[in-house]
């Protein structure tokens, strides 16, 4: 059988306005292999940081930490678009520094894209990247790099001037040649806005079913977690799946009755 062609950067800018984009965060092989026949991007998320390895915000996590999960993705995926989220430290310093973690990661992942958060001076370094053969997704709006600055993560865009910003960057990251633009946390309205503005497809998280797709952190819309933003949807109950299991195994391994004839060897035969 021909292996599948992963969908390409051309495929993604070409869903503008028309099918919507259903996009997943993947951390591990097991999961990748499961989302990648339905999904058209597998983000690997920062939130990594958070969902795996315990961490407060994504601030913890590094370079070497999202290659490996990278790998891990690529290892178990063929079909969808997968991108890497380049942590915080790692790009916005300037265009150099970024092209760097983006090569690196590119490299060692044989990933199509990767993520930047917006701060000061990304269209800059959208446009350098782009400019060199890195495709680039912008994440726009709520921010979750910054939870230090902002005290923890706040939706954005209620006042007028955050609107405007918010507004501008998005101009200011399409014109700089990012292939999606990832809008996070604002209100739906200002969501629908930028989808018009805006040349490259838009994934919302937490922003408007009118954008060009939806993205959500897949953990959470599995119901792993007790709490979830209230953005989340969740499509099951894997906290109380695993929950029911731990307590069956703990009670046959107690009393006995597990592992039972057919899950053991036969006897050495002398
Ligand atoms: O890190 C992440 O998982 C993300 C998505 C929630 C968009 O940035």
């Amino acid at each position: 059988m021909p292996k599948p062609v992963r969908i390409t950067v051309p495929d993604i800018l070409a869903r503008k306005g028309k099918d919507k984009l259903a996009c997943l965060t993947a951390y591990t092989t097991p999961m990748a292999q499961l989302l990648d026949e339905q999904c058209d991007i597998l983000l690997v998320g920062d939130s990594v940081g958070m969902v795996l390895h315990g961490l407060p915000t994504p601030v913890g996590v590094t370079l070497d930490m999202m290659i490996m999960h990278g790998r891990a993705v690529m290892r178990g995926s063929s079909r969808a678009l997968v991108a890497v989220d380049l942590p915080f430290g790692s790009y916005e310093r300037n265009a150099d520094q970024a092209l760097k973690s983006a090569a690196l990661v590119l490299r060692k992942t044989g990933c199509q894209a990767v993520k930047i958060e917006i701060c000061d001076g990304a269209a800059e370094t959208i446009s350098f990247m782009t400019a060199r053969g890195v495709p680039v997704i912008a994440h726009i709006g709520l921010r979750p790099q910054a939870a230090n600055i902002d005290g923890g993560f706040k939706a954005k865009g209620k006042s007028d001037g955050d609107r405007r910003r918010i507004l501008a960057d998005a101009k200011a990251v399409d014109d700089a040649g990012s292939f999606a633009i990832v809008i996070e946390g604002v209100a739906s309205d200002l969501a629908d806005e930028i989808t018009t503005a805006v040349r490259a497809p838009t994934i919302g998280i937490g922003a408007s079913a009118s954008c060009d797709g939806q993205i959500l952190v897949v953990d959470d819309m599995l119901g792993m977690f007790e709490r979830t933003p209230r953005f989340v949807r969740r499509y099951g109950d894997m906290r109380s799946i695993i929950e029911r299991a731990r307590d069956c195994y703990v009670r046959d391994v107690r009393s006995g009755d597990f592992p039972g004839p057919s899950e053991i060897y036969g006897k050495t035969k002398k």
